[in-house]
């Protein structure tokens, strides 16, 4: 065959080969030991002087020209492949990124910052006081002697001294009436209302006070519009002379800051073991702007007042919160003397205090804390 031939047949071949294995495929069939060129190389064998010379000479150039070639082509498959994958594994830090989704505080936690800077307003400091805290604290100190009727209202949880590991029903039974108990302080209880902070922080600083203890507090209680885990905040002020409208002041304050400022707020007579004289704190509704009637616009008024009896009051007024002048004997358990010292306390639930802001008629409370973020990513 015609050197020539072989040489434009190798071109075609190697130029036709897509990748490294097309080459090598090239090179053995024409390189290999039963290659083409091998066998060109044997018939030299059979020639003599100058024609052997002479063949030898093109045989070796076109042998040469062949592993160039395919040297060359090796680079170019190389270079074509880097340049796939660089165009693949382009990264263009200028694109926009993924956001990740943003969520937003749960509103609990909304309204523990919105009330806690209303009351920093008025010089009230926030305190944390144990959510785990003993008997004294929670009822003892506040006036509520051991076995006192009273304490049945804020069915609470005792701390018992269980374990964790390999717990059975047995077991549990077993641990029940096993409380944790101090000598002095009695049973170790989950706080089931923030009023706990009074006397501590009495005890922790001489008046003026003026402080706000925010808290979870615990009752073993669940139902619509329950939930054994929620939030109280507390007000405590001692100072001298302090009066029921230095109360009621502070109390309107709030209700108008955090309700709005046309809301109005009732005391009502109560009775607490902790304070004298008590009351329960009212807000006037904001459906039916304390008139207990919400005018229907299709249909004409029938009373002066107009309209249909509102739905969420039914009264013109929401029950809000229980408060009053602290009782001497709490003053005493906090090492005041009552003849010098005078205060106010109030306690507010906040998940309450926040739906009855929003006017959210939920009919669930417990979807509060479901974790469920169609109902959450509401607020
Ligand atoms: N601790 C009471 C409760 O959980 C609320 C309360 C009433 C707090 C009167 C007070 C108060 O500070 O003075 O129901």
């Amino acid at each position: 065959m015609d050197l020539k031939e072989i040489e434009n047949i190798v071109k075609k071949k190697i130029e036709a080969a897509r990748d490294a294995a097309g080459l090598e495929a090239v090179r053995i069939e024409f390189l290999g030991r039963k290659g083409t060129m091998t066998g060109l190389f044997s018939e030299l064998a059979e020639m003599k002087g100058e024609e052997r010379k002479k063949a030898g000479q093109e045989l070796n150039t076109l042998k040469q020209y062949i592993m160039t070639a395919l040297q060359q082509h090796v680079k170019e498959l190389e270079g074509v492949a880097l340049g796939k994958l660089a165009e693949q594994e382009k990264l263009d830090v200028t694109l926009p990124g993924t956001r990740p989704p943003l969520g937003h505080l749960h509103i609990t936690t909304q309204a523990i910052e919105e009330i806690t800077r209303i009351f920093a307003q008025l010089g009230f400091y926030r305190m944390r006081y144990p959510e785990v805290d003993w008997d004294y604290y929670a009822f003892e100190a506040l006036n509520m002697p051991k076995g006192h009727p009273a304490r049945d209202e804020w069915e609470t949880y005792f701390v018992g001294r269980g374990t964790t590991r390999n717990v059975s029903l047995e077991h549990i039974a077993e641990q029940r009436g096993n409380y944790i108990e101090h000598p002095k302080f009695g049973k170790m209880v989950l706080t089931p209302h923030t009023s706990n902070g009074q006397v501590r922080e009495m005890e922790r600083r001489k008046p003026p006070i003026r402080m706000i203890n925010l808290a979870k507090c615990y009752r073993r209680q669940s139902d619509v519009s329950h939930v054994p885990m929620f939030h109280q905040f507390e007000g405590l002020l001692i100072d001298r002379n302090v009066a029921v409208t230095h109360l009621k002041g502070t109390l309107e304050y709030f209700a108008r800051v955090f309700f709005g400022p046309e809301r109005r707020i009732r005391l009502r007579p109560f009775h607490f073991r902790f304070t004298e004289p008590s009351f329960e704190v009212d807000v006037s509704c904001g459906v039916c702007h304390g008139t207990g009637y919400v005018h229907n616009p299709s249909q004409p008024p029938l009373t002066l007042r107009g309209g249909e009896k509102c739905r969420l009051c039914k009264s013109g007024w929401l029950e809000l919160a229980g408060a009053g002048m602290v009782h001497p004997n709490v003053l005493k358990a906090g090492g005041l003397d009552p003849k010098v010292w005078s205060g106010f306390a109030f306690g507010f639930g906040v998940e309450r205090s926040y739906m009855m802001k929003q006017g959210l008629r939920i009919d669930d409370i417990r979807v509060l804390y479901n974790n469920d973020l169609n109902f959450l990513e509401q607020f």
